[in-house]
């Protein structure tokens, strides 16, 4: 197992440099939106409240895809201004993906508040995601670097892959718990990867792109952060069932309710024992959980080991992450920072 790096404690600055360098272009980005779509944009990004007032308690959420732009950039040995307009193109896309999401999951918190689909309505959440996603392809379009086709033609193949996770995952919640139907877990993988991992690639690889990398570093960088995605995709799993919600900002066990095939219970059904027996009887009647059969399911699971197979899922996947950073010559700071991040990221779960 890789010994974890020293420095995660400049993690913080990475993360404030970089909003710091990105906010005024995603402010003004947000701007050329349609004043009903910038209130409710303004509130999905924690700037201001429900009733359009500035809201200073509100959370912007980490910002890691930003910095993951601006670090890739600068791993390739350009300034970190360069990578903006990825940047940007980026937060937008997650602002507009989990928009959507929290619909089609009825999860109806976010970050400690009510969803924007409860706060403004589904039609609204549902136009404002669109407008998102639109200003986003937008703002690289316009963006003025000579590599700015290549860097739309790279979010437009993440959005294809990130449509394509959202299906899987809405689909394997019809998919039976066991039998030949079931969800393996090597499609599980493939599903996190690209649900969630190839927006983080991709922020990273943007970065490189519109730093000038040849196409190889980008698609190493790209590579390197679709495995974060995965360790970042496990680790959200093992919030949904054991995290706080105070902290996570999102219910506990919706994902055991509507039961979602997630990595702990599948590691957990695919092991042989008693609590995975007594599991698979819970999940096999209903396809869904009520009262306190999600509590005993989150027990089951993790007594049949889903829970120490989802950690170890995640650091594998960090570990591959790390090392391929060490596959492209990076500039060393930048690449630092990188490799603190990519820790940072999975930090929160242990
Ligand atoms: C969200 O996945 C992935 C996208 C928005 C594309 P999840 O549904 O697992 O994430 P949370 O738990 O709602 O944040
Ligand atoms: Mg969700
Ligand atoms: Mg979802």
């Amino acid at each position: 197992m890789a010994t974890v790096p020293e420095g995660l404690d400049r993690v913080p600055g990475v993360l404030a440099r970089s909003r710091e360098l990105v906010r005024p272009a995603l402010v003004e980005a947000v701007g050329q939106l349609h004043p009903w779509i910038g209130e409710m944009t303004a509130y999905a990004l924690g700037w201001s409240d429900a009733a359009g007032t500035p809201d200073p308690a509100g959370s912007e959420g980490k910002g890691v895809r930003q910095a993951l732009a601006v670090l890739g950039a600068e791993a390739v040995g350009a300034d970190g201004g360069a990578a903006v307009a990825g940047a940007v193109a980026t937060e937008l896309v997650h602002t507009f993906s989990l928009l959507h999401d929290d619909i089609m999951d009825g999860d109806v918190l976010r970050r400690q508040r009510p969803a924007v689909w409860r706060a403004y309505g589904t039609g609204p959440a549902v136009l404002a995601g669109d407008a998102l996603l639109a200003l986003a392809v937008q703002t690289l379009a316009e963006a003025s670097s000579p590599w700015a086709a290549t860097a739309v033609r790279h979010l437009c193949g993440t959005l294809n892959a990130l449509v394509r996770g959202q299906a899987d995952d809405l689909r394997f919640e019809q998919r039976p718990w066991s039998g030949s139907g079931a969800v393996a877990l090597e499609q599980y993988r493939l599903m996190a990867e690209e649900k969630t991992g190839a927006l983080l690639g991709c922020a990273i690889g943007l970065g490189a792109v519109l730093g000038g990398a040849p196409a190889g570093t980008a698609a190493v960088l790209d590579r390197a952060g679709r495995h974060l995605g995965v360790a970042f995709q496990a680790v959200d799993d093992l919030l949904g069932i054991w995290g706080d919600p105070a902290v996570t900002g999102k219910p506990v066990h919706s994902d055991l309710r509507q039961c979602k095939k997630t990595y702990p219970v599948l590691a957990a059904l695919a092991a042989d024992g008693t609590a995975a027996r007594e599991l698979a009887g819970l999940l096999a009647p209903s396809g869904r959980l009520h009262g306190t059969a999600a509590a005993r399911a989150a027990v089951l699971v993790e007594e049949a080991g889903g829970r120490a197979a989802t950690r170890a899922e995640a650091r594998r996947h960090l570990d591959i992450a790390r090392s391929s950073l060490r596959e492209a010559s990076l500039a060393p700071g930048a690449a630092g920072d990188l490799d603190a991040l990519f820790t940072y990221v999975l930090d929160r779960s242990w």
